[in-house]
Parts: structure tokens; C-alpha cells; sequence
């Protein structure tokens, strides 16, 4: 951890280098993805990784993504069977990432795989990700942005919030596209599982696959400390809302929202659940801001995006671990 200020680097020429310089000398850089803002270190040095832990307060070891520039140098580091082989060429580069055994000698450290044979691999397709993985020249291993139990960022400013004077830099890129983390599918051994939906649909991912998903068991493999822990905000969160209650603050979708929140935003006032995604964290943490006691948020449709959605809001309003 660096008791130094965080530089903040923009997204031109030499903030890029910087970041690649950074990274290859084991320090702690944030930078954007399509999806969040991530705290990247060399996947490779155990000791660079070891200091994610630190900044974010992070109590125990989750195995991170491994972050790489090219589709080619992801096949490198795992062993892909036929349907992560398909998936990789689909959806890659993009907001997926792909769990599978790691590659003999693919030199992905043991922390950032939590002591596991398998590796968890993604290819950021936005173009400040890719200029910083290929000016870092290794694997950067990255979890979102934040402090442990805080809400993902996805802006610069989300990221200083949090963890300014606790690294080396963030580099600035704008707000996010997609507005929620990769979708993550395991491929080891039998069909592809869904361990966590995210930023592609789940029904793009079966159209590929042509099979239907098995899921993870979701909510009933996680401790609810862990799901509290990783989206609460400080006020409550109360789901599929139609109504708003005396004092609470409320977080629309589409174009009726009912009367009467001491504060209200609109994910998207159309019913668009992409403008959704992206509006998802940034409106929650503004919200919370508000002071409310209560956060209520109108249905949001499962299907497409809707299912990644639904995930993390659930996540915020399970009980406090
Ligand atoms: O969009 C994203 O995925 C962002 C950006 C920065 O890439 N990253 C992100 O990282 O959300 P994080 O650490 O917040 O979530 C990564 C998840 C964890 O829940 C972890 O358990 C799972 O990926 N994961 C990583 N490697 C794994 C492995 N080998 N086996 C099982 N799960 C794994
Ligand atoms: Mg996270």
C-alpha cells in the first residue's frame, strides 16, 4: 500500500506508458474496463498481488481475474475445452470471463488464483484496458476498484472515493459502457456452468453454446456475509417496489415512476436495460448519499442484461453479513 497521493493518469499517450511502467514494477493501478473500473497488479508477482488485498480490505483470498490483451495470449495461459473455445471466440474481447484449468507453466500467481488449479481469464475489449494490458506487457490480475463491501466503480472519481493515497494511480477513461462486471462462465470439466451473471446476456452465451446453462447454484454456494459484503450501501434496499414508503428514496425503471421518494433516480426512463447496467452502480451510491434509510427500486425485468441486474441489487439488500 502506498501512503503516497494516487496519480491520476489520462488515457493519452504517456498516461499509458505510465501505467504499463507502473505495473511491470509490481504497483497498484486502476484503470478502466467496459465493464467496472479494476485494481490491476501483475497477475504473475505474488507480492504485487498481495497488495490488492491490502488496498481494498479485502479480509479473505478470492481467487481475481487474470486480465489479458489478446484472445491468443488468454488460450496461452488455460486449457479451453470446445465450449470455452467457442465462447473465447465469440465473446471475446468483451465482458466475459472464462474459468478454466490453468495452462502448465502459464505462470498465473498461486494469490491471484487463491491456491486453485483453475484460472479465471478475460479479455477487456475497451480501448484504455487494452492499451494498459499491452503496455504492461503480463497478465494483470484485477478485481473491481473498490474497498471491500463497497459498491463497483465506474467512474475515476467512484475509484479515488475509495482507494485515493492506497495506490499508485487510476487512470482516467471516462465512465463505463456496460455499468456491471463480467459474466462469468466455468468450463472444466462437463457442460459450462454460470458462476456469476454480468455483462453478456445469458441467452447470447446458450445461443453460442447451444445448450442450456447450469448454474452454480447462485445465492445457496455464497455465504450471505459475502453477498452483503460485496454491493452494500449504507441505506436498506427494498426490491420490485411499485410504491414508495414514508422516507425512502427511490430507484426507477421506465417511464411511470410513483410518487412520493425524498430522492429518485431513473436507470432508464425508456425500459432500456443496457442504460440500466450502466447507470446501476453510480445511481445506487448517489442514492445512498441521499441519506435515505430505505432505497426502493421498481421490477427490473429478468431477462438479458436484467438477469446481472437483479444479481447485484439482490446482493445489496440481502442481510448484512
Ligand atoms: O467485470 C469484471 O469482471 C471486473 C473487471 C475489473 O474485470 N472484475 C471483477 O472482479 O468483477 P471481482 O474480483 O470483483 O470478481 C471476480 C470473481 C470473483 O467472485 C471470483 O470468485 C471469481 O471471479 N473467480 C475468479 N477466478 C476464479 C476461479 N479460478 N474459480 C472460480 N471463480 C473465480
Ligand atoms: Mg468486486
Amino acid at each position: 500500500m502506498s501512503s503516497r497521493a494516487t496519480l491520476r493518469l489520462t488515457s493519452d499517450p504517456a498516461g499509458l506508458a505510465e501505467a504499463g511502467r507502473l505495473l511491470r514494477e509490481g504497483r497498484l493501478v486502476a484503470f478502466p474496463t467496459e465493464t467496472v473500473y479494476g485494481l490491476g497488479a501483475d497477475a504473475t508477482d505474488g507480492r504485487a498481488v498481495a497488495g490488492i488485498y491490502e488496498a481494498k480490505g479485502r479480509p479473505s483470498f478470492n481467487p481475481l481475474i487474470a486480465h489479458v490483451a489478446t484472445v491468443e495470449e488468454a488460450l496461452a495461459l488455460g486449457r479451453f475445452d470446445a465450449s470455452a473455445g467457442l465462447l473465447a471466440r465469440a465473446f471475446w474481447p468483451g465482458p466475459l470471463t472464462l474459468v478454466v484449468p490453468m495452462a502448465e507453466g502459464a505462470g498465473i500467481s498461486d494469490l491471484t488464483r487463491a491456491g486453485l488449479d483453475t484460472v479465471g481469464l478475460r479479455v477487456p475489449s475497451h480501448p484504455v484496458a487494452q492499451a494498459i494490458l499491452k503496455a504492461a506487457g503480463c497478465p494483470v490480475a484485477a478485481p473491481s476498484a473498490n474497498r471491500s463491501g463497497h459498491v463497483s466503480p465506474t467512474t475515476a472519481a467512484h475509484v479515488l472515493a475509495d482507494l485515493d493515497g492506497r495506490i499508485a494511480a487510476v487512470v482516467d477513461g471516462g465512465p463505463t459502457e456496460v455499468g456491471v462486471e463480467s459474466t462469468i462462465i466455468a468450463c472444466l470439466d462437463g457442460p459450462p456452468v454460470l458462476l456469476r451473471p454480468g455483462g453478456v446476456p445469458r441467452e447470447a452465451i446458450e445461443a453460442v453454446i447451444g445448450q442450456p446453462l447450469a448454474s452454480a447454484g447462485g445465492e445457496a454456494t455464497i455465504a450471505p456475509g459475502m453477498l452483503a459484503s460485496h454491493y452494500a450501501p449504507q441505506a436498506g434496499i427494498r426490491l420490485d417496489a411499485t410504491r414508495v414508503e414514508p422516507g425512502e428514496a427511490l430507484l426507477a425503471f421506465g417511464p411511470n415512476p410513483p410518487p412520493g421518494a425524498v430522492a429518485m433516480l431513473n436507470l432508464s426512463p425508456s425500459g432500456d436495460l443496457a442504460e440500466a447496467a450502466a447507470n446501476l452502480f453510480g445511481q445506487l451510491r448517489v442514492l445512498d448519499a441521499s441519506g435515505a434509510a430505505r432505497i426502493a427500486v421498481m421490477p427490473i425485468p429478468a431477462e438479458g442484461l436484467g438477469e446481472a441486474i437483479r444479481d447485484r441489487l439482490a446482493r445489496a439488500a440481502a442481510p448484512r453479513g
